[in-house]
């Protein structure tokens, strides 16, 4: 017996509710886990990569989210969620990271019904696509949008944002489900990574990044990145 999701769909089987809709065959619960990694690893470990580029070409940024980090935990002590919490400065930078690389390039939803909104006829079964992307660098709500700002994100500034504007996680009864796991583990790996080491572009680092046209949102090559120790004993590319 685990505590973990996988857990929870093998109890849908074994329990009383097994007649009931709430019991998964062993199908969906093979495709319930091939989504669940699909969904949330590839997406995650972009985000990171995304993260590490533009920490590397704004050396002021990454400094700052040091400062923080080890003024929250001395000693290069592992993070706990309550002090990730803590870290304003953190979320700051993961937020202005997913604006400016929303790995879901664009949301979909299918019309259920014909509907009329705001003048336009919208049938039944029509794809209505929401362009993320796009909504992200809108200069009529991110001023210099393709600038990376974490201050966008302050506390004085965060009660600006439109939440239909800013979608990195969807929005709705069926926006990301691992939007907070994604978070945590991004701020984990962050932290883990920043508290021991710096990244700083080299002559492979391509600036800016060319992004790959089609699928989520990813780089057309790789992101290749130099990785200092902070403690000068450890230095690779
Ligand atoms: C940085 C990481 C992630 C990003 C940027 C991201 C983004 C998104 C987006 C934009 C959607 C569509 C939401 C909508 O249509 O309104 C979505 C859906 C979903 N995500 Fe994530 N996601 C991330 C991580 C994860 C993780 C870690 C998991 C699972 C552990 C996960 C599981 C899912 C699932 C199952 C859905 C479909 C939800 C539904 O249709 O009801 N995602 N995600």
């Amino acid at each position: 017996q685990r505590v973990d999701f996988l857990q929870l769909m093998i109890n849908s089987q074994n329990s009383k509710i097994k007649e009931s809709h709430k019991a998964l065959s062993d199908v969906e619960i093979v495709a319930q886990s091939i989504n669940f990694i699909f969904a949330g690893y590839e997406t995650t470990s972009s985000a990171l990569s995304f993260a590490s580029y533009l920490l590397a070409i704004h050396p002021d940024v990454q400094k700052k989210l040091q400062d923080e980090i080890d003024a929250t935990l001395s000693n290069k002590v592992p993070a706990t969620y309550d002090t990730l919490l803590q870290m304003e400065y953190l979320d700051m930078v993961v937020n202005e990271t997913l604006r400016l690389y929303p790995i879901a390039g664009r949301l979909e939803r299918v019309c259920k019904t014909d509907v009329e909104i705001n003048g336009v006829f919208i049938p039944k079964g029509t794809v209505v696509m929401v362009p993320t992307f796009a909504l992200h660098k809108d200069p009529k709500y991110w001023p210099e949008p393709e600038e990376f700002r974490p201050e966008r994100f302050s506390k004085k500034n965060q009660d600006s944002i439109n939440p239909y504007v800013y979608l990195p996680f969807g929005n709705g009864p069926r926006n990301c489900i691992g939007m907070r796991l994604a978070l945590i583990n991004m701020k984990v790996a962050l932290v883990r990574v920043l508290q021991n080491f710096s990244f700083q572009p080299c002559k492979e680092t391509q600036i800016p990044l060319k992004l790959c046209k089609h699928g989520l949102l990813q780089p057309e090559n790789p992101i290749l990145l130099k990785v200092v120790s902070r403690d000068e004993t450890i230095s690779g590319a």
